[in-house]
Order: structure tokens, then sequence, then C-alpha cells
């Protein structure tokens, strides 16, 4: 993509990513894509707000040149380390040589373990003003959103938010870089919402405090590092980041994500009861099957819903390894305070249960009901499951 003018002097250099199949190493994006937003101020003073991932440098550093010889940069600023915003710096580093970094102390350590001593860093302060000519940027620390040694930077005259992985997304941007251009929001609401999951709910009460600190803040243009610019209405990804914030402090929306995992079909035979017992009731269920569906979009689910059916085999004398990956990584994740519920197959000895004991009750989800049985569901034992579904939905509603 060519360059973008966002405001006069102020343009989007950024790079978008349609190759990468794991962000992080981790998420998959091979059909959604990533933007990793680069930002180019050219006032008196020159200035890059955070890089790119080290993935087409030749296209990153054609950007920058189209607007400004690289000689010429005074500033980047390193609003955050992780490597989608500066794995180019060590080739930027070399190519400008007035360049001088601007971050966090935090940051200082931190972009000196990644890419080595040298090159002229210089920290600044929260709330500090730099004057670039013709405007002044103030930079505000945000730590931990995503990592300790985040910050934002503003833009006075322009009343831009230069907010790094807040109110990011997944998803390359498909021609248009503007919330008022795209013609399917949607996608980026979802993803934004995938991406918050997977990246930054961990850190949901930093993201409160960062919303809390910028609240009397006249924000006019919310240009993340990943995703789209909000110019037409910033106020709706501000107000989704902040609903999705207050879910980890119990906010959250009735629901039940049934999550299971089955060898022979056995634990889908008794899954398929279960869900209809619970819709039965009317309240809503989403299916997944864990050893087909990547957690990462298992995930935005288990976190808005408020109750959690897990079905899962025994599975050499454990839990289906399936099933243990998705609630190992909602732990991690700190997809806290469910109500939950298990139902599963067995051959000769239980076992799943108690795994899931172990990685759920440090979070807080509360399982009150339970459903095992050996072998195949015999009998009555679908009638049992349907009932036990809605049981089950009659509590969570
Ligand atoms: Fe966009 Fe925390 O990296």
């Amino acid at each position: 993509m060519a360059n973008v003018s966002i405001k006069e002097n102020v343009y989007w250099i950024g790079v978008n990513d349609r190759t990468t199949d794991l962000f992080e190493g981790i998420w998959p994006i091979s059909k959604e894509g990533v933007s990793y937003n680069s930002y180019l101020i050219k006032d008196k003073k020159k200035m890059i707000i955070d890089l790119s991932k080290a993935i087409k440098t030749d296209v990153f550093f054609d950007h920058i040149a189209e607007e400004v010889p690289l000689d010429e940069i005074d500033y980047v600023v390193v609003n955050h380390v992780e490597p989608d915003h500066t794995g180019v710096l060590r080739t930027l580093k070399r190519m400008a040589p007035r360049l001088t970094i601007l971050c966090t102390p935090k940051a200082r350590q931190m972009l000196e373990n990644y890419y080595g001593p040298g090159g002229n860093i210089r920290e600044v302060k929260n709330g500090e003003e730099l004057d670039t000519g013709d405007r002044v940027l103030k930079f505000v620390y945000t730590p931990f959103v995503h990592w300790p040694e985040t910050m934002m930077t503003y833009d006075t005259k322009e009343k831009i938010l230069f907010s790094c992985d807040g109110f990011g997304s997944y998803g390359a941007l498909r021609g248009a870089i503007f919330d008022d251009g795209c013609k399917d929001l949607a996608f980026y609401t979802q993803e934004s919402l995938r991406y918050y999951v997977n990246i930054v709910a961990k850190f949901s009460k930093p993201v409160l405090n960062a919303i809390e600190k910028l609240k009397d803040v006249p924000v006019e243009i919310i240009a993340p590092s990943h995703g789209l610019i909000w110019r037409k209405t910033p106020g709706t990804i501000i107000d989704l980041y902040k609903k999705w914030a207050e879910y980890a402090t119990g906010k959250t929306e009735p629901g039940v994500t049934l999550v299971y995992g089955s060898m022979y079909g056995n634990t889908e035979m008794m899954m398929n009861a279960v869900a209809q017992g619970i819709t039965g009731e009317g309240v809503d269920v989403e299916i997944f099957d864990a050893a087909r569906t990547h957690v990462s979009y298992i995930l935005p689910h288990l976190w808005i819903k408020n109750s959690v059916m897990i079905g899962a085999p025994t599975y050499e004398g454990g839990l289906f390894p399936p099933v243990a990956q998705v609630l190992e990584m909602a732990a991690l994740k700190r997809v806290i305070n469910k109500k939950a519920a298990m139902f599963g197959s067995y051959s000769w000895s239980g076992g799943a249960l108690k795994r899931i004991k172990e990685i759920i009750e440090p979070v807080g989800w509360d399982l009150t009901d339970t459903f095992e049985f050996a072998g195949g569901p015999l009998g009555d034992d679908l009638n049992k499951g349907e009932e036990f579904g809605a049981a089950f939905a009659r509590r969570v509603k």
C-alpha cells in the first residue's frame, strides 16, 4: 500500500502483512492478515512513530524515503519494544545517522536486549512534551498495554492519539485505512475483539487505567499500531475496548461457551444432547471442537460469556489434550470467574475431571455440575445429558 496522508505532514507509512501465518508465533492470521502501522511526521523535525516487524523492509524504507531522506530523520518514537513494532530498528539506526530513539526508561534496557547497545537513546518522562517545530507531541505512559514499557504518543495539534497496541486489531488493511472508508467494519470489530483477547486481555486493568488517564484528552483520531485508523468515530473503538476490559471484572454476558473434544464420537453425541438442553432453556450456546478450532477463535467467546460447558473424554488417565490446551490458555489469559460444568466419556477410569479442576480452580471457575459416563451413551444417558444441559442453563441464566 502507498503512503496515506492522515493530516497535513502526518502520514501512514506502514506495512500490510498478508503472508505471516501466526502472529506472535501463536495466533492464526493467515486468512485475516495484520498491519504494522507506522507513522511519519514531517515538521521541522522529522519523526517516525513506531516501526514495523522486519518484513518487507525494502517497502518500509521506500515509504520513509518517499517523504523524507533517511539521513534527515531526527527521531523515532518507540512506543513499545515488541519486535512487531521495532523489527527494522537495527537497520534504521544504520541508515539514519541523526536518529534519536525516544522511549520510556524501561524500554531502553529492552531495546538493548533485543538489538544490542548503541544508538542515541533518549528517555522521555510521562507527560513530557516535545516540540517538533509545527506541533507539540506529548508522551503518555501506558504500562502493560501491552508490555511494561509501553507508552502512547499524542499529537496536541491534530489531536491524534498514536495508541500503539491499544485499540488495535488483526486484519490487514484492505485498501481503506480509515473507519469511514471501510466497507466491512464488522470484520474489524470482530478481529479487534480476537486481537484484544489474544494479546491484551490479560492486561485489562492497565487498559482501563489508560482509558481513565486519557479520558479528558480530546482525541479526534485513534491511530493504533495494528488495524484501522479511527477518525470518524474514534469513540467506537475506545468504548469497545472499555467494554471488553470490563468483562475482566465480571461484567460478562449471559451465554454458554461449549468446548468439547471427542475421540470416537461418544462425547460428541452427548455434547449434542447437552446443547439441546441448554438451548431448550433459551440460553445461547456457542460450540467449539477443541481439536479442530484454534484457541485464538475460542478465547473471545470464553471472554465475553459468563459460562462454560466442558465436554471431554478421559485420555490416558488425564484430560483429552486438545481440551486441556484450550483451558490452559484460557487460564493463562486470565479468563476468570466463570460458571462451569463438565461432561465426558471414560473407558476404564476417570481422570479428566481432576485435571480440569487443577486448571480452572486457580482462575475462579465455579464447577458445580459433572456428568461422566463409561463408554458410549446407552439407555437413557442422552436424556440425562439433555437434562444436565438444561439444569446448567437454568443455573446460568
Ligand atoms: Fe503489536 Fe505488543 O505488539
